[in-house]
């Protein structure tokens, strides 16, 4: 997969591929977006939209559907998946099938950012998280962030799986055990590129099967 970040992404985003070919779209989510988000929200199953929103919900309803999609970009982030191929009549998928959404929100704790993914079923597990990841690490290092929080359910094996891989710091949620927070450190860049070449990288190093969590051995032969 070639990645070519130009960030942050322009209203229009950028198209790419996952790595089995098919074709995507990322931009900015837009104020227009309501429909979109609540047709992915619906393609979800139960247990996708549970491991999301740590409850049981059918839908996300008008005024989370605005506070989701009428943000102001910058203490508040976030960017849609779209699949092209999958463009039809079907009210917000227009443009497509919104496969994804991950989002990025500055917490009041300095340099701290609050991120979230999701992924409709069946586009998971084909990479879309891990690119998503590698969007939502660079543009926090480009704006500036120290640190990304992720808070999942313990049973999330997805995100655990995700997230262990880039050596996260996570802790229980004294006030919820079923909760892991991750703490991500963010390098900062030196230029709009470096974060997501660094994150590649270090996702590379880390792939070979480790435990989530443990390093890459050192060779010194
Ligand atoms: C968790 C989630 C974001 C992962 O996204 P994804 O697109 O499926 O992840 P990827 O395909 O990029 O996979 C990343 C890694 O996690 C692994 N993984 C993904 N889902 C997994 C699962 N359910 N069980 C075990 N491993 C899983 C993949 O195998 C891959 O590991 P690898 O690189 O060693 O092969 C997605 O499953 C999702 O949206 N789930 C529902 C909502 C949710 O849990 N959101 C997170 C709330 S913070």
């Amino acid at each position: 997969m070639k990645l070519q970040w130009e960030l942050p992404l322009s209203a229009e985003g950028i198209d790419t591929e996952l790595a089995d070919g098919t074709p995507v779209k990322i931009r900015p989510i837009s104020a227009d977006d309501g429909p979109a988000l609540d047709a992915s929200f619906k393609r979800m199953s139960p247990r996708s939209r549970y491991l999301r929103f740590f409850t049981i919900r059918d839908e996300l309803g008008a005024v989370m559907l605005e506070n989701f999609t009428d943000i102001d970009h910058t203490l508040h982030r976030a960017w849609v998946v779209i699949d092209p191929a999958t463009a039809g009549d079907a009210p917000g998928e227009e443009q497509g099938i919104g496969i994804a959404v991950a989002r990025l929100i500055e917490t009041s704790t300095p340099g701290v950012a609050e991120a979230s993914l999701a992924v409709i079923d069946e586009y998971q597990q084909r990479g879309v998280g891990r690119l998503l990841l590698d969007l939502l690490t660079s543009t926090a290092s480009i704006a500036g962030f120290e640190k990304l929080r992720f808070e999942t359910l313990w049973e999330n094996r997805g995100m655990r799986r995700l997230l262990g891989k880039l050596e996260a710091e996570h802790n229980k949620d004294l006030s919820d055990p079923t909760v892991l927070i991750y703490d991500l450190p963010i390098e900062t860049a030196e230029d709009d590129t470096v974060g997501a070449l660094y994150e590649i990288l270090r996702w590379i190093a880390a792939s070979q099967d480790d435990p989530p969590g443990s390093k890459v051995p050192e060779h010194n032969d």
